[in-house]
């Protein structure tokens, strides 16, 4: 057997503020993914720059790196078959007013009126975008 797939999860400031990482790990958990590696970061904003490179010039854009650098971060690498498709559809849509009840943003999440949907979770959309994200987060 090949090994697994991989995938980037970052729990985003307003998740960890509002106490909500092991609720969130456990959803990944419960659905059979395997952590692979974790750590809590205060990301630099170079880090978040390039994380978020494919939004620069978006009207969200800095306010995405503000909010992002505003507290400790969670990053987990998450294994498994399929895990990148798996956990996106864990987290539901990105506006978390939309995101579907049963999913992380839609039970967990609000909109609470700012610049930028604070809306608890990341997780890499490619396998090309998880490799470049692993990279980023999880420097050896
Ligand atoms: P992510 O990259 O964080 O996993 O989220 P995503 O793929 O669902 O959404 P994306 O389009 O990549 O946007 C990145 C993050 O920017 C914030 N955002 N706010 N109109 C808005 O207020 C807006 N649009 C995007 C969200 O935090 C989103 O997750
Ligand atoms: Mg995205």
């Amino acid at each position: 057997m090949s090994a697994p797939q991989e995938t980037l999860v970052l729990i985003k400031p307003d998740g960890v503020a509002r106490n909500l990482t092991g609720e969130i790990l456990s959803r990944i958990e419960s659905k059979g993914y395997q952590l692979v590696d974790i750590r809590m970061v205060q990301p630099d904003r170079d880090l978040l720059r390039a994380h978020y490179a494919e939004h620069e010039g978006k009207p969200f854009y800095e306010p995405l790196v503000t909010f992002m650098e505003s507290g400790p971060v969670v990053a987990i690498r998450v294994a498994g078959h399929r895990v990148i498709e798996g956990i996106r559809s864990l987290c539901g849509a990105t506006d978390p007013t939309q995101a579907a009840p049963g999913t992380i943003r839609g039970d967990l999440g609000r909109d609470w009126g700012l610049a930028v949907q604070q809306n608890l979770i990341h997780a890499s959309d490619s396998p090309e975008t998880a490799e470049r994200e692993l990279s980023l987060w999880f420097k050896s």
